[in-house]
């Protein structure tokens, strides 16, 4: 098994150019199936995105790669679909879960595999089920597979979200534009990621209007046979290598991002006292001496994101004082703690918060990845260790990184993978 060493203490500099978002993409190439043509640009070449791929390929959709042009190409011919996930392609990559309100919407039917728990937390979709239900959806549930019918195809409706959820956002948004007539969907998640999906559903030829945590989307039985639609920037990417900046950059510059998009976390970190400016789009950073206790409270967008909190935990282990995270998204996402904790942080979890007590002196160690954002922030904690850190499992960095050693030799840093 793969495994990533880094030797830290290497001041880093450097110009670090932002991947597409990987979770933009996902949504995106779910919602390709109803369509006939499309061209995706801006493509992190990762795993999920691959394995969203291979499902797609199952399901009957022809796709080509251009790896160098970072482009997808999709085809549906309407020929030979099969309306079913499969539990292989759902089981290591949730946002399958995605395809049920494109072939549902489509071909009136969908058998997808339940997703089940992961380390971060039980992840349910009954939110999912019970906006697709609101459309005029008959679902059960059978031998692990949710099994989803509309014999005389969806209906719009509106539909308020009992919780903010991104990934029931998406599946009702995509639904709702095929469905008959006009959908109401109120208590949106607003990510970046879903205003992309929306760019892109009104390049169909999709009416959709947003407004707040609202958004209306007139359905349409036939769409738009042709797209070309370049996929936004990976705000979590940028925000991690920013931390990456703020705790041993010396300068590192920050490219093709959408800097406010992450102006809540731009401003975070200025808080905390890394040196940032920002100019059209290109954002420096350099860390500084004297880095200032924070309290941050994870939160559906435009609020701090979950994805970016094992890696803010990480800078908050070297600023001065106690810092507090609370982690409000999902009730399991403090695993990388232990593997902090052996390299020498000094962190406490109570309940839904951690306090962390800075500044402290890391140590490399040999330590477990958990999960995509654990696993980077435990590469993190190894820039600015003493000695080397051996990061394990690291086949949960290539889930979402792209060329993340790449990017951070690039930056002078010493990390090879063995
Ligand atoms: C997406 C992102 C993930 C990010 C998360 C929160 C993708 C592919 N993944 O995941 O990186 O961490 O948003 O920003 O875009 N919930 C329910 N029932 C449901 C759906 C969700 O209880 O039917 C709960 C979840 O368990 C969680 C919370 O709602 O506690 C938010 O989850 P959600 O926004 O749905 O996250 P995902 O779409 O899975």
């Amino acid at each position: 098994m793969q495994k990533l060493l880094i030797k830290g203490k290497k001041n880093l500099a450097g110009s670090i150019s932002i991947s597409g978002s990987k979770n933009a993409t996902l949504p995106i190439l779910a919602a390709s199936i109803l369509a006939k043509d499309v061209n995706l640009t801006n493509v992190p070449l990762v795993k999920d995105i691959f394995t969203m791929i291979e499902l797609l390929k199952f399901i009957g959709i022809k796709v080509k790669i251009f790896k160098k042009k970072k482009t997808i190409q999709l085809k549906n011919s309407n020929k030979k679909i099969n309306t079913l996930a499969p539990y292989k392609l759902v089981k290591t990559m949730r946002a399958g879960v995605l395809v049920l309100g494109s072939l549902l919407t489509k071909y009136k039917k969908a058998k997808v595999s339940l997703p089940g728990g992961c380390a971060i937390g039980t992840r349910p979709v009954d939110i999912h089920l019970f906006a697709l239900k609101k459309l005029g959806a008959k679902i059960k549930i059978k031998d692990g597979y949710i099994i989803a019918e509309a014999k005389q195809g969806l209906i719009g409706n509106k539909i308020r979200f009992p919780s903010i959820s991104v990934g029931a956002t998406e599946n009702a948004l995509i639904a709702a534009c095929s469905a008959e007539g006009k959908t109401v969907l109120s208590n949106c998640a607003i990510e970046p990621e879903i205003l992309d999906l929306i760019t892109f559903l009104k390049k169909l030829g999709i009416l959709i209007q947003i407004s707040g945590r609202k958004i209306i989307i007139n359905g349409k039985k036939s769409v738009k046979k042709k797209v070309n639609h370049k996929i936004i920037f990976d705000r979590i990417e940028a925000g991690t290598y920013l931390i990456a900046g703020a705790l041993i950059g010396k300068k590192i510059i920050i490219r093709n991002v959408l800097s406010r998009v992450i102006k809540n976390e731009i401003k975070i970190l200025k808080k905390i006292g890394a040196k940032i400016t920002v100019k059209k789009n290109i954002i420096t950073i350099t860390k500084s001496k004297n880095m200032k206790k924070i309290n941050v409270i994870t939160k559906p967008y435009p609020g701090f994101p979950t994805d970016l909190q094992a890696q803010l935990m990480v800078l908050m282990t070297q600023t001065k004082g106690v810092s507090k995270i609370k982690e409000n998204i999902f009730e399991n996402r403090f695993m990388h703690v232990p593997e902090l904790k052996r390299m020498g942080a000094k962190i406490e979890i109570q309940n839904k918060t951690a306090r962390i007590f800075g500044p402290s002196k890391l140590t490399g160690a040999e330590v477990m990845a958990t999960d995509l954002r654990a696993s980077v922030s435990l590469v993190l904690a190894g820039l600015i260790a003493d000695n080397r850190t051996i990061v394990n499992r690291i086949y949960h960095l290539d889930r979402g990184y792209e060329f993340l050693e790449k990017k951070l030799k690039k930056c002078n840093a010493v990390i090879k993978r063995i």
